[in-house]
């Protein structure tokens, strides 16, 4: 079980000084958060907690539901000092939500985001990002303080790009599968995204779009399978890092700090009905090179090139970097964590982990 340890505290606080100026319009609002067990969420109620604590003139008030299909029971909640305003409620997003208070924020990040487990639970996948959207989209509708919403897509609603679209810009229309081993991912992510914006020219709601590109941090679960996680729980228990096919698939990784100082500033100051990237992309990496930062990191781990295995879903993307232009111009967004530096503060926190020992 991860916990909020000193160093998510200092992320915690490092994103409250990114935002500024514009953290105060959560004072006296209340927050929807769904998803709030899962690797983003836990971080963004540590955010919301910090907020509480020491920066806004009256708390914010967070109800975070959760199904716990993939997020920790006991994750959402955990703190030495509970937050009265920040509430976690089970509750599924694929059925509608009894919400009865005024709300000014959405933020639908419920979702079932690794590939190992989008493949163990594609309707699930599908229904998360689908009927869950649509009924959060239908509480959005009645509710007319909602100042924001802001709908989770992915960087995977790109699939596999056209080289000359990458660095990859939102106007890229994507090249997905849609029986592909990935579909149940990529095609309800973009189906999430059409519902979204439907309900933004039909009804008004002022939601706004993210598609993140691979954000990693403190957090994710030791069996995560996503690839961080999984070459650090190698790494720190000495076996060879699993690095599938030849390794030259690329990926870039985003900090968590940057990360959710970009979603909050989408769902602050994005033009609703927009899509904006979020990620680094100064970080583009080969899955090989990664390993091989890693051996440099953890002293004496090694990698070892192997075929896919049979629980990893086929056809994955072979470049993914975005194009930042857009969130830069209209948002003010920069990422300004490298992965040399992300990595070791990832790798720091996981060796204080019981999980990943
Ligand atoms: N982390 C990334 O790099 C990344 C990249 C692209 C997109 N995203 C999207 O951002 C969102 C959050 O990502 P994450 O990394 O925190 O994922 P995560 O898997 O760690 O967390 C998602 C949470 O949603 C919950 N959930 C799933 N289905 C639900 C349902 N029907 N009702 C209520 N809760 C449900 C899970 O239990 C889990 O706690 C997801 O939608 C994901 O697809 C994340």
């Amino acid at each position: 079980m991860s916990s909020l340890t000193d160093l998510t505290q200092e992320d915690s606080a490092t994103i409250v000084r990114n935002l500024g100026a514009d953290a105060q319009r959560f004072a006296g609002k209340t927050v929807l958060l769904s998803g709030g067990a899962g690797f983003l969420g836990r971080h963004f109620l540590a955010v919301f907690r910090r907020l509480n604590e020491s920066v806004l003139k009256q708390p914010c008030k967070v109800i975070s539901v959760d199904n716990y299909i993939t997020g920790e029971q006991s994750g959402a909640a955990e703190t030495t000092h509970p937050d009265p305003h920040v509430v976690n409620v089970w509750a599924d997003v694929c059925y509608p939500l009894p919400v009865r208070e005024d709300l000014h924020f959405i933020m639908h990040a419920a979702g079932v985001a690794s590939p190992v487990y989008y493949m163990k639970y594609p309707l699930e996948t599908i229904e998360s990002a689908v009927q869950g959207t649509k009924n959060l989209m239908e509480l959005a509708r009645r509710n007319p303080k909602l100042e924001g919403f802001l709908y989770f897509s992915s960087s995977e609603i790109y699939g596999d790009p056209d080289p000359k679209a990458v660095p990859t810009p939102e106007t890229y229309h994507g090249y997905v599968s849609s029986v592909g081993p990935r579909a149940c991912y990529d095609e309800s992510k973009r189906l999430g995204e059409t519902i979204s914006t439907v309900y933004q020219q039909r009804y008004g709601v002022p939601v706004t779009i993210v598609r993140p590109f691979n954000v990693f941090g403190p957090g994710m679960k030791h069996n995560d399978r996503r690839v961080v996680p999984m070459f650090t729980y190698e790494a720190l228990n000495g076996r060879a890092l699993p690095v599938h096919g030849d390794g030259s698939q690329t990926r870039t990784f985003c900090y968590i700090t940057d990360a959710i100082t970009g979603f909050l500033k989408v769902l602050l100051k994005g033009k609703p009905g927009e899509a904006y990237n979020i990620g680094n992309a100064n970080n583009e990496i080969s899955m090989r090179n990664l390993a091989q930062m890693f051996t440099k990191l953890v002293p004496g781990s090694t990698l070892n090139t192997i075929p896919y295995p049979d629980t990893y879903p086929a056809g994955e993307p072979q470049r993914r970097c975005p194009d930042l232009s857009k969130a830069a111009e209209h948002l003010g967004y920069a990422s300004k964590v490298d992965l040399p530096d992300g990595l070791s503060r990832f790798i720091a926190w996981a060796r204080g982990q019981e999980s990943y020992r």
